[in-house]
């Protein structure tokens, strides 16, 4: 069997509910609807079986399929014993943040027992997007991929013959609730038992063999592979042996295309790949995800989780050949696949860029650690604030105005400049301050962010993800970030058009956008622990004085507390 269970089905199915539902249903007639069950369900990997948490049994759980500018409701169960949320990843869902999922930011969870309804606007997306659980760590299992189509009479930029959907993810052989406690004790960092490709370890793994996910192409054809980025813990070099691959696109936005041996790919980003079919058809061929790890290998998981490509041809003799991948530490390959990302910015997909800015802000993003009586514990923060998640909603309480659920006292700039990405940074600067603090942003500012990573603790990648927005990547960096030199050589012409930004180890990354979507948006590193230690914070727009510049009214039911 070629593809994993159902999926080639599933597709041609969504294909033709897709076609009716064109050609049916005359303009204005875009809504489509999903129902999603959170159930717990047995899943056997590396030789043990465990129950996870599942949206309709599913891991990966389910694709949703829509055209760009499209309305998608989907109904969510939780029949689980847990709290749940889901968060529409890469979606700016304007005006709406009463469905963009994130607990205690934009709702309360969805407890044991209850439905919520999630509406969710499309607006410019175009390619891949994803869903994922917003509360705790359930996302390790509760996550999918939004795949959204241009609308006719729009069509790609470039022509393939099929698509597939490659998902990357982790799997730990633990209850992800004892992994979840494992993160919050902070004595060191949570590792997994495997990374995955479409939910399966691959060959390298233990009893992994037979569920090795297998992708079959035919000689001289052209295909589109949507690659995600799900896991928790690490950014992925994937690559496939004796391919090359052209990137296409990035977080639902067209790139300039880049050919390629290798990609990087961070948390919560995604890469629409073109693949051309057109190496020898008797040959096997591995390609393979490994993370990119900074801590000490010695407790981290560098092996890689491989998937096959295979040809429609009957006779298969030799083993898969393997890709190279750069090594698992490889800064330089990290950053100059990621320096290579452009927006397409043709005539048919204009680009938008700020060129002034009325708010800036210089955000350190940094692991710190805290010491009591007994032991050390490992912390994160955002200027040297560590976020604490509050018991109501942010969204609500500024909604209502409810008092004393968070300040409004985010700053623009660290408490303290020193040399940000030095070897040895004085252990004076590694406590950080707790504090529920927001931006708020008024309707309609420029607004450009440098995240400057730091070496306190540990210097790592920062998947920094915004929600509401998509924004330009406008600079980046080794080093510490110069405000006189570094932004003289901003991209300002195509710079990529993102949600989420790998800023580099011990180096900065330059953000622009608008705030014109009113709302209370999360900011937060997308490796899970990080996110957990608080790497975190909130912007909120305000509303503008036109009616089409201000936020929704709430759903008539949102989840209580
Ligand atoms: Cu992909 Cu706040 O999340
Ligand atoms: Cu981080």
């Amino acid at each position: 069997m070629g593809m994993r269970g159902g999926e080639g089905l599933e597709l041609v199915f969504s294909r033709l509910v897709l076609l009716l539902g064109f050609l049916f249903c005359a303009a204005g007639c875009n809504t489509r609807h999903y129902v999603f069950n959170v159930e717990g369900a047995p899943y056997t990997r590396l030789c043990s079986t465990k129950n996870i948490l599942t949206i309709n049994g599913q891991f990966p759980g389910p694709t949703i399929r829509a055209f760009s500018g499209d309305r998608v409701i989907v109904k969510v169960y939780n029949h689980a014993a847990d709290n749940i949320t889901i968060h529409w990843h890469g979606v700016k869902q304007p005006r709406n943040p009463w469905s963009d999922g994130p607990a205690y930011i934009t709702q309360c969870p969805i407890q044991p027992g209850k439905m919520f309804k999630y509406t969710i606007l499309l607006s410019s997306e175009e390619g891949t997007v994803w869903w994922h659980a917003h509360d705790d760590w359930n996302r390790a299992t509760v996550h999918g991929a939004i795949v959204i189509y241009p609308k006719p009479p729009n069509c790609y930029p470039f022509k393939y013959h099929q698509e597939f959907l490659l998902i990357l993810g982790e799997w730990w052989k633990r209850d992800m609730k004892e992994i979840l406690e494992e993160a919050i004790q902070a004595q060191n960092d949570p590792v997994s038992d495997a990374f995955t490709i479409n939910g399966q370890p691959g060959d390298l793994y233990p009893c992994s063999k037979s569920g090795t996910f297998r992708m079959v192409v035919e000689q001289g054809k052209r295909y589109l592979l949507r690659v995600i980025n799900a896991a928790m813990s690490n950014s992925l070099f994937f690559s496939i042996s004796k391919h090359q691959l052209v990137v296409v696109g990035s977080d639902g936005s067209y790139v300039k295309p880049i050919t390629t041996d290798y990609i990087l790919i961070a948390p919560g980003e995604t890469m629409d790949l073109l693949l051309e079919a057109n190496q020898k058809p008797t040959n096997l061929y591995y390609m393979a995800a490994r993370a990119l790890v900074y801590q000490n290998i010695a407790n981290f998981d560098i092996n890689a989780t491989t998937a096959i490509l295979t040809y429609t041809s009957n006779c298969h003799k030799k083993p898969p050949s393997f890709p190279s991948l750069p090594f698992y530490n490889d800064t330089a390959a990290a950053t100059n696949f990621t320096s290579k990302l452009r927006s397409l910015a043709d005539g048919h997909h204009p680009i938008n860029v700020p060129t002034t800015v009325s708010h800036r802000l210089f955000i350190t993003v940094s692991l710190n650690s805290m010491r009591n009586e007994t032991k050390t514990t490992l912390s994160a923060s955002l200027n040297n604030i560590s976020f604490e998640i509050p018991s109501i909603d942010i969204l609500q309480a500024y909604y209502k105005r409810i008092n004393g659920v968070f300040g409004n006292k985010f700053p623009c700039k660290p408490p303290l400049y020193f040399n940000f990405t030095a070897d040895d940074p004085p252990t004076s600067l590694l406590a950080p301050r707790k504090g529920t603090e927001v931006k708020v942003f008024e309707y309609g500012a420029c607004v450009e962010v440098v995240f400057q990573g730091t070496s306190l603790v540990l210097a790592e990648d920062h998947p920094m993800h915004l929600h509401g927005f998509s924004f330009y990547v406008v600079g980046w960096g080794i080093g510490n970030f110069d405000a006189r030199k570094d932004p003289l050589t901003y991209n300002l012409v195509d710079p990529p058009l993102k949600n989420t930004i790998d800023v580099p180890r011990d180096g900065w990354a330059a953000i622009r956008f608008k705030a014109n979507n009113p709302g209370v948006w999360y900011l937060h590193c997308h490796l899970e622990r990080h996110l957990t230690w608080g790497m975190t914070t909130v912007f909120i727009v305000k509303d503008g004085a036109h009616p089409q510049a201000k936020m929704l009214p709430p759903p008539r039911y949102m989840p209580p507390c």
